[in-house]
């Protein structure tokens, strides 16, 4: 039932402030200041690396969870799309964590690479949505998220309650490894995260009315840097599967290694880029390309955009949050803008062609 909305998408992408409230209720104890992992009978200080392995949206929560491990716990992650990981032959050393992350816990190239490390005999560990899925049962530490039946084929919810399980998973690391210097303060920005996306939904509005400019582009690009980086990924992979729009997303630096080329006015350029530490560089990545005539939209806070928002055709302004939580929140424009596009070009949003919800044969 798709209540008051028009598409499951769009029901999935308003639901996210109560489902990722409801899965961080199972991973967070306000009352003792703690981040927790569900019962888990695993000492978490062995781990001395992490590999990830995932497929399309559930891989982007996999890279920005390399970012957060590594800063926070300073383990080193790899991560890997399952269909590459499971026929190369890789590497598992000992004390290795292997992580799966899916929906639907049912794709095939993921339940294969997750096989694949059990049998090298490395503890295994999966964030998944489905709770009787194939993956849930077979992986030795269950990281369940709560978003409830995912009905559109393109992920939204399942993607930031990922991300709020794979932020407690830092935590944990990060706390076993004596390296959490401020354990409140993480669950206090973890706290804050339904709310900031409740205000980041409330720019529906302006995302719907500036999405005609973006329905009639060729390519469109997508730059972040950091753990918005992979979340330029997702949006270029949202805005391909629905609106069928060719887009990329690039790591802000990169442009100038070969995408810039691409730029001229024709061209949109989603930049997100939360106002902080790599802002200054970002923007100065967004700016070669503006001398290009590149058409920008600039995701950012109000500071973010007092400072860089000229000369862009739109800007959509997110609440200030703390970097940790940044991904979840910029996830909900990024969602929006794809759907409001495809809603535009009148594709089939819940049915996209070609694309099936769950991959289950390679
Ligand atoms: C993109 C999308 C896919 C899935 C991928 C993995 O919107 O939905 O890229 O993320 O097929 O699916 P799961 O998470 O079920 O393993």
């Amino acid at each position: 039932d798709k209540g008051n909305h028009r598409h499951f998408m769009q029901k999935e992408i308003y639901e996210q402030p109560v489902v990722v409230a409801q899965t961080l209720r199972s991973y967070l104890r306000p009352l003792e200041a703690q981040v927790a992992l569900p019962d888990i009978e695993f000492d978490l200080s062995s781990v001395e690396r992490v590999v990830v392995v995932a497929c399309g949206t559930a891989s982007y929560v996999g890279m920005i969870g390399k970012y957060w491990i590594e800063q926070l716990a300073r383990i080193p992650v790899e991560v890997d799309v399952a269909s590459e990981y499971r026929y190369r032959d890789p590497v598992l050393l000992p004390n290795t964590l292997g992580l799966v992350i899916s929906q639907s816990g049912e794709t095939a190239d993921t339940l294969a690479a997750l096989r694949h490390m059990k049998a090298a005999g490395v503890t295994t560990g999966g964030i998944i949505n489905v709770p009787t899925s194939s993956m849930a049962r077979e992986v030795d530490l269950l990281l369940p998220t709560h978003a409830g039946p995912e009905i559109g084929v393109a992920s939204t919810k399942a993607f930031t309650c990922q991300l709020a399980v794979m932020a407690a998973l830092a935590t944990n690391l990060a706390r076993a490894k004596g390296r959490l210097a401020d354990e409140a303060d993480v669950v206090e920005h973890l706290q804050h995260v339904p709310e900031a996306m409740s205000m980041a939904l409330a720019h529906d509005a302006e995302i719907e009315a500036m999405a005609p400019k973006i329905a009639a582009a060729r390519d469109v690009l997508y730059l972040g840097r950091g753990p918005e980086f992979p979340l330029a990924l997702e949006g270029a992979l949202k805005l391909k599967e629905i609106s069928y729009i060719h887009a990329e997303g690039y790591a802000s630096g990169e442009m100038k290694h070969g995408p810039i080329a691409l730029i001229d006015e024709q061209v949109p350029l989603i930049v997100i880029a939360p106002s902080g530490p790599l802002f200054d560089k970002t923007v100065s990545n967004m700016q070669e390309a503006q001398a290009r005539g590149a058409q920008v939209v600039l995701i950012s806070d109000a500071e973010g955009i007092a400072q860089a928002g000229e000369n862009t055709i739109a800007t959509i302004e997110m609440p200030k949050v703390h970097p940790l939580i940044a991904p979840l929140v910029y996830a909900v424009p990024v969602q929006l803008l794809a759907y409001h596009v495809a809603v535009a070009k009148g594709t089939d949003v819940d049915q996209p062609r070609n694309l099936a919800k769950s991959v289950t044969v390679e």
